[in-house]
């Protein structure tokens, strides 16, 4: 559905155009799998024809898409921070049914996804958001975006397992890449340490540390890049400040200027 007559509209027309499925879920909606349901239930019209295929290309900026008769608009950004607990996955269901860091986001009304993942049995900084593009450009190994762990490993950690860690262990999938390590305390016979690195193989902390002949009794992201997990209670979310979208790398932090403060309706944080 083109409405452009000249060559420049038409490129413009085709960024916008996106397959009804994607309209709804960038929406905040759902899930693509949720909007693809709607469709096929015939609760979806583009301009008053009620439309069941998932793939019908859609301008929002000109058609009309309506679910169970109400339209739906362009979505906007949303970027949360989450405390997740440890025995929370970082999935949306379980077949287990074991809980999902979704449970603790009932109150939000966007659809968000996360942006990496933590372990079964890791707590800490999550972050949010429905933004695709801020999602992948985190989550993609090229961007390198610092992240910060507190580890209680089971032993005492000489300062020779320590170097060991910051120079890089060799694991299955590959040496891992050089890391700040910082002792924080030795107490009951376990080290706890501070280890900050680019890299996020899966459950690359908890191999490293049995690399150099222990274990992890506990793994706590507490930040990533300049955003701290701080004050926020276990199990709580709050926004993101525009100032920290913008460290991370996200939409202003692109060059774009800057607009107020993102906040999803349910949940606030203070603009620092
Ligand atoms: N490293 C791990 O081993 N687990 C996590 O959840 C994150 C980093």
């Amino acid at each position: 559905m083109i409405h452009s007559g000249s060559r420049q509209g038409q490129r413009h027309a085709d960024v916008r155009l996106k397959t009804l499925e994607r309209v709804l879920s960038k929406a905040g909606l759902g899930s693509r799998t949720e909007a693809r349901k709607w469709i096929g239930a015939g609760r979806v019209c583009v301009n008053g024809r009620l439309i069941q295929t998932p793939d019908h290309w859609v301008d929002l900026e000109r058609d009309r898409v309506t679910l169970n008769g109400k339209p739906v608009r362009a979505g906007r950004k949303v970027y949360l921070l989450l405390y997740k607990p440890k025995g929370y996955l970082t999935t949306y269901k379980d077949p287990e049914g074991r809980p999902t860091v979704y449970d603790l986001l009932r109150e939000v009304e966007e659809w968000v996804v996360p942006v990496g993942r933590l372990d079964l049995d890791t707590s800490g900084l999550l972050v949010m958001t429905n933004d695709t593009q801020f999602a992948e450009r985190l989550t993609n190994p090229e961007y390198k975006a610092p992240k910060t762990y507190l580890v209680k490993a089971s032993t005492l950690l000489s300062d020779e397992q320590l170097d060991r860690l910051r120079q890089g262990v060799a694991l299955k999938d590959g040496p891992t890449s050089t890391a700040v390590v910082t002792r924080v305390r030795d107490s009951g016979g376990r080290t706890f340490f501070e280890i900050t690195m680019t890299e996020g193989r899966n459950r690359q902390v908890r191999r490293m540390v049995e690399a150099v002949g222990s274990k992890v009794l506990k793994l706590v992201r507490t930040a990533i890049g300049p955003v701290r997990i701080g004050a926020l209670a276990i199990g709580k979310c709050r926004m993101l400040t525009r100032r920290e979208v913008e460290a991370l790398g996200g939409r202003e932090g692109r060059g774009k200027p800057a607009g107020s403060p993102h906040r999803a309706s349910a949940v606030r944080a203070k603009d620092k």
